[in-house]
């Protein structure tokens, strides 16, 4: 009760105080432009802690200020940031904006029906977030237990995401798109007592059992005792014993719920994500530090201000969503939108009529959705008004030449700011991106380009030293640690370890290859790992492999990367068969519909092809390298082929593929 009031008189003095008070100040003149950006980079990278620290102070609202700035280093994996520092990351996005502005939009909703969407202020989303907050409470949900949203992109979603960060509950939101499966595989790896879902989902005019999905996958889930059901649509859903109506609920509960005061390092949220190998990861973000990056980034790279409408069309389900719908502009009392439909629903000119309609200030999207439009031609952007948008922004995947000029030119008519952001889940948010720049600085197309303030990008040589040289290639590390960064993968730090320091001893390892410009600037050239990025969502090849494997006429199977035109990238995969009587057409079927259900639609393989037996090392490895070699038609430059067992191999597939290919001819 005490810290309640403590932050409650911080809440007065320090931020409700008078206009444009809760709005962060940067540390020095113009991070968004000014020419004294060069030395704000190098201030960050002398004095990170400091530097930070003072942000930190000036930018968020504290019940207790920080008494130390960082601790630890990337040598034993741990770091954390504003020690002694408590807060409340829900009153950070929510209590202050509405005490100061209650009636400014926090989200504009667009549903799935283009004119039907709808607006939550400030106000609303708060009584929204407690109402939901106690009904948690009411129903057993803890300071740190798990709670696991499965929902559309909607009010309810961001207001269950609050209101666990409210009570100290740490959510755990999976993509709608994965099957039950993949999600039970993550309430259990989480230990979730709570699922949140609705009863349908509504995307593209179609109707997507969300409910039902849930039921499967809590049927195998003891850690679960309720499941709350939102309603999204009229239809009735079946409800079990430990089913509970969301708004019914949340009517009964009072509109207020004060916030429990959690630590810096407190884990806020897990999002799940791909590695090279293994089973998806629960990579776990701060409070603090965490709310702290992307609120900045938000702010900076995309020069948010306020009474802009931010449009990231991203699903809340990645780390897109979590950063830069919900909690880099709610942060920044920034107004966002929620965008539930399809790029091409009902035709492909929905962005931009969306755009017009909501006028949206900077628009946020991936390549993939930008290559799809493309190919339907300039006029379902040019029939709408975009004279609102003043930034663009790329993320996900590389962005090809031909997407950025579409979407620099036709999209933004030669006068917007484009920005190719690029980071991961582990980074929390936004780490090279044209913006913040000095004053004047180009933007080269298709690049991201300069580091973030206190990111400090290396790349490294295939001997693990620090490459000093411009115009080369080489694995982007980081070498510095940054508030926002993941703190550690839930329940497995070790794993954590290996996967990002063991690699370069004393560096973050981003797991992508980088090329480094003659100016210094960074592009990105992709994985260096297993990790495909299918359409901007990361999935390892070693967990389709696992889910092919079930079949059980196949015992051995490879998947790898191939370029595809509207998804950057499409997994091919070789299958063998256990006997020749097994029907290949019928077993890719199944092999397909395996995937499915046991990740995600979006995880089936494009192209199965079944071959006699893969190549592999004397010691029995898949060199799944001859492979990709073979679907990218890098066949003259397969490397090393001494380790490989029987090297007929390689011709074998090869006429395999020819033929394969010659019936496919979109390959
Ligand atoms: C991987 C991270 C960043 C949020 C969404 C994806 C690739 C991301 C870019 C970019 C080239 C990019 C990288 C990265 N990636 N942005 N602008 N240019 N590649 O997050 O699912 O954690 O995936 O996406 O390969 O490692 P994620």
């Amino acid at each position: 009760m005490e810290a309640l009031s403590r932050l409650l008189r911080a809440l007065r003095q320090r931020l409700w105080s008078g206009p444009g008070a809760p709005w962060p100040r940067p540390p020095a003149r113009g991070c968004s432009g000014g020419s004294d950006y060069r030395e704000l980079c190098a201030r960050a990278a002398r004095e990170p802690g400091p530097f930070w620290g003072a942000l930190a102070r000036q930018t968020l609202l504290w019940d207790t200020p920080h008494h130390t700035d960082c601790e630890g280093d990337f040598a034993r994996g741990r770091v954390r940031w504003f020690l002694g520092g408590r807060l409340n990351v829900a009153a950070n996005c929510l209590d202050r904006h509405a005490q100061h502005s209650p009636n400014r939009v926090a989200l504009i909703w667009e549903k799935d029906e283009p004119g039907t969407e709808e607006r939550v202020t400030y106000r609303e989303l708060l009584e929204m977030t407690c109402r939901l907050a106690n009904t948690l409470k009411k129903n057993g949900i803890k300071k740190g237990d798990r709670v696991a949203i499965y929902m559309p992109v909607c009010p309810l979603a961001v207001a269950a995401m609050l209101a666990c960060a409210r009570i100290g509950a740490v959510h755990t939101v999976v993509f709608a798109g994965f099957s039950g499966e993949s999600l039970a595989g993550r309430i259990s790896d989480a230990e979730c007592k709570a699922v949140i879902t609705c009863n349908q989902g509504v995307r593209g005019g179609r109707v997507i059992e969300l409910k039902k999905t849930v039921d499967e996958a809590v049927e195998n889930c003891p850690s679960v005792k309720c499941v709350f059901v939102a309603q999204r649509t009229a239809n009735k859903v079946h409800m079990g014993s430990r089913d509970i109506l969301l708004e019914e609920e949340m009517a009964k509960e009072a509109s207020v719920c004060p916030p429990e005061i959690m630590d810096s390092e407190d884990m806020l949220f897990m999002l799940y994500t791909s590695g090279s190998t293994g089973k998806p990861k629960g990579i776990v973000h701060s409070q603090a530090g965490y709310l702290l990056y992307v609120a900045l980034t938000h702010k900076h790279v995309f020069d948010y201000k306020q009474g802009d409408v931010f449009g990231c069309v991203a699903d809340i389900g990645w780390i897109t969503g979590h950063s830069y719908i919900v909690y880099g502009p709610l942060c920044n009392g920034g107004t966002t939108v929620l965008f539930e439909s399809t790029p091409i629903y009902p035709d492909p000119g929905r962005y931009w009529e969306t755009v017009q309609r909501l006028r949206i200030n900077q628009f946020y999207c991936a390549p993939t959705a930008l290559r799809l439009l493309l190919k339907h031609g300039d006029e379902y952007v040019k029939k709408y008004d975009r004279s609102s948008l003043t930034a663009l922004g790329s993320v996900g995947e590389p962005i090809n030449r031909e997407a950025w000029q579409w979407f620099y030119s036709v999209v933004g008519e030669e006068r917007c700011t484009l920005v190719d952001t690029w980071w991961q889940t582990e980074t929390g948010g936004i780490c090279v991106a044209p913006r913040p720049s000095e004053k004047g600085a180009e933007i080269v197309p298709a690049i991201a380009m300069r580091p973030f303030y206190g990111i400090t990008p290396v790349l490294m040589d295939e001997k693990g030293k620090v490459i000093e040289d411009n115009n080369v290639s080489g694995a982007l590390c980081i070498a510095q640690p940054w508030p926002g960064m993941a703190r550690t993968i839930y329940g497995d730090h070790q794993r954590f370890i290996e996967a990002y320091f063991k690699t370069y001893p004393g560096y973050y390892f981003t797991g992508d290859g980088a090329y480094r410009t003659e100016e210094g600037y960074y592009q990105i050239t992709g994985r260096m790992d297993d990790v495909l990025n299918i359409s901007g969502h990361r999935l390892g090849t070693a967990e389709i492999e696992d889910a092919m494997d079930e079949h059980p006429a196949v015992p051995e199977t490879a998947v790898v990367g191939y370029p595809h035109d509207i998804k950057g990238e499409g997994a091919f995969a070789f299958i063998v068969l256990r006997d020749d009587t097994a029907h290949p057409e019928i077993v890719s079927k199944e092999v397909k519909a395996i995937v499915a259900s046991k990740i995600a639609k979006y995880a089936v393989p494009d192209h199965i092809l079944v071959v006699k037996r893969l190549p592999k090392t004397r010691s029995g490895k898949i060199m799944r390298r001859l492979l990709r070699g073979i679907v990218t038609g890098n066949i003259c430059d397969l490397g090393d082929i001494t380790t490989l067992d029987d090297p007929s191999v390689i011709t074998e597939i090869l006429d395999t593929y020819e033929k394969y290919k010659a019936q496919h001819p979109t390959l």
